[in-house]
């Protein structure tokens, strides 16, 4: 018997077996032990994980949802397709004013509504994680946050609710993924390539090499493309780069 089956509740829905959970450290960490298609939400976490391994502030109100889904033959293209299905998700529910931060931060006027971190415990399965920011407050809880942060709650009347949003998400999610599987990750490209709102002036740093240049989207493989002031044109593969700033 596993934590799951003591703790979580379970629904099926749209092809996804949905736990759900009062509390946990991690939804992704939880959701290690989950298999394809399945997935949890949990009302708060204790331990929320962020990239670079910051923490995430996860008070309740939030959605807090990790969902486990095959990496197929290209993983290191993952994250884009989730940011998509995301992005999918939020512009039906009625949200039309954001863009993506690459590689898949969700931005509404500079400050960060929804983040994602994919996690790979087992082999050909990620489990992919999605914060967003709903009814929660999460500068309550982290001071530094105050005019970094959107939440749902402040941009669409009414805002959706937790269920449905998961929901949402996950038929999103799930037919992103599949096709991606069935017609490899370029047929993502043009939809993925319109989410970070145009070129963007950026700074790269490539594990400790800097470079500074132009962001102009993602290339056949979910490679970085970067414009650089010599008009060269240059793919950094997603583990290549360190951490992405975007400057003025
Ligand atoms: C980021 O740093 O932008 C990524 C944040 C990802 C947060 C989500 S909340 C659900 C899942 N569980 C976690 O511990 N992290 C992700």
């Amino acid at each position: 018997m596993t934590a799951l089956d003591t703790l979580g509740c379970c629904c099926l829905f749209g092809g996804w077996r949905i736990y759900e959970m009062p509390v946990v450290s991690s939804t992704n960490l939880a959701a290690a032990e989950l298999t394809s298609w399945e997935a949890l939400r949990a009302d708060r976490q204790t331990a929320g994980r962020g990239r670079f391994q910051r923490g995430w502030v996860s008070d309740e109100g939030g959605l807090w949802l990790s969902a486990v889904v095959p990496t197929g033959p290209n993983p290191t293209a993952l994250p884009l397709a989730v940011g998509l299905a995301v992005c999918d998700a939020l512009r039906f529910i009625g949200l039309q004013q954001f863009r993506v931060r690459w590689p898949n931060d969700v931005l509404v006027g500079g400050q960060k509504l929804a983040g994602l971190l994919i996690d790979q415990f087992t082999p050909g399965l990620a489990v992919a994680g999605i914060g967003i920011n709903v009814f929660n407050h999460p500068e309550g809880h982290d001071p530094s946050l105050k005019n970094q942060t959107a939440r749902l709650a402040d941009l669409i009347a009414p805002p959706p609710d937790l269920l449905q949003l998961t929901q949402v998400i996950l038929s999103n999610l799930r037919s992103v993924v599949e096709q991606m599987h069935a017609h490899e990750f370029r047929s993502l490209l043009p939809r993925i390539n319109q989410l970070w709102g145009g070129p963007r002036r950026v700074e790269l740093d490539l594990d400790g090499d800097i470079r500074q240049g132009t962001f102009v989207g993602v290339g056949e493989e979910g490679e970085l493309l970067l414009l650089d002031d010599s008009g060269n044109k240059t793919a950094f593969h997603a583990h290549q780069v360190r951490h992405l700033k975007e400057v003025n």
